[in-house]
């Protein structure tokens, strides 16, 4: 969805990234992250973001079987995994990071790209009529769906874990109590995307908020001169790792293993939940 921002309307993120936005008047548009123009943007992104792909792999080499990866967004898991010889099930929520991944797909050797299907669906409730050795969640993605939503991505992972498949996911295990920027409320750095392109971005996490609120923009230096200033957000909520413990708990999923993983961002610290089918 795309939104004129004005004062009016009042649709500005909240703290920080707000403050800005409401500075660059009528200037600025807003967009959700994962939309038409957001997409392009994420994937630069991502494809300059090499977190969790080791680890993921290591894992992923100690199981057989096909994989199953979720929310699998433009291919930056889906693809070394495919390196490795193995079928891959990409499902994925939105046409515009599908049609990433085929792009992606298509520039890649034939053999890799003939093992790999592409598949338009929701996490939370699917249902693809066969089994696998690994289902992998990645990216903290699972942040993206509320209680019922994560029941359902849960019920439905358990359906299609073959027996001894596991399910790996990943999560924000907590914040760096050493770092003094982890209880700031706004963080405000910058980025760049794998085409060399410079990205501000502000997160907003009041502490203790079960949500933290990502803005992309322009640098300041090139919105100043900007006729139209394309802006990206969402929420990410915030799932410690003991919380989704005993959710998986209660969806008769066991814990196998727990990998602290390199730090994500400046406050983050994540980890990859390793569990199997009880
Ligand atoms: C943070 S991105 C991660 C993408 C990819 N795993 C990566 O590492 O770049 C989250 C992805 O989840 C997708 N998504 C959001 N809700 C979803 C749902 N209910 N089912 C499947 N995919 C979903 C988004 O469209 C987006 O591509």
């Amino acid at each position: 969805m795309t939104t004129t921002v004005t004062a009016a309307t009042r649709q500005y993120p909240p703290g920080l990234a707000g403050e800005v936005l409401a500075g660059y008047g009528d200037r600025v548009v807003l967009h959700d992250l994962y939309d038409a123009v957001g997409a392009p943007v994420y994937h630069d992104l991502a494809a300059a973001d090499t977190s969790e792909i080791r680890e993921v792999l290591r894992v992923a080499r100690a199981v057989t079987g096909p994989v199953l990866e979720l929310a699998s967004g433009s291919g930056r898991l889906t693809l070394p995994l495919l390196a490795l010889g193995r079928g891959v099930t990409a499902l994925e929520l939105k046409a515009e990071m599908l049609d990433l991944l085929r792009e992606r797909l298509a520039a890649a050797p034939a053999g890799l790209r003939a093992r790999c299907v592409p598949v338009q669906g929701d996490m939370a409730a699917f249902e693809l009529g066969r089994t696998f050795g690994l289902v992998v969640l990645g990216t903290t993605s699972v942040s993206l769906l509320d209680d019922a939503g994560r029941a359902g991505l849960f019920a439905s992972v358990r359906a299609h874990l073959a027996p001894g498949g596991r399910f790996l996911l990943s999560t924000v295990d907590m914040v760096d109590p050493e770092d003094e920027s982890a209880r700031a409320t706004d963080l405000d750095i910058e980025g760049q995307g794998a085409s060399g392109r410079r990205y501000r971005m502000i997160e907003h996490w009041p502490e203790g908020a079960p949500a933290r609120r990502v803005t992309i923009l322009p640098p300041a230096a090139e919105a100043a001169t900007a006729d139209r200033i394309e802006v990206l957000t969402t929420s990410i909520r915030v799932l410690p790792a003991q919380r989704l413990e005993r959710e998986l708990a209660d969806a008769g999923l066991r814990i196998t293993a727990r990998h602290t993983l390199p730090a994500s961002g400046p406050r983050h610290r994540d980890v990859l939940l390793e569990a199997e089918g009880v």
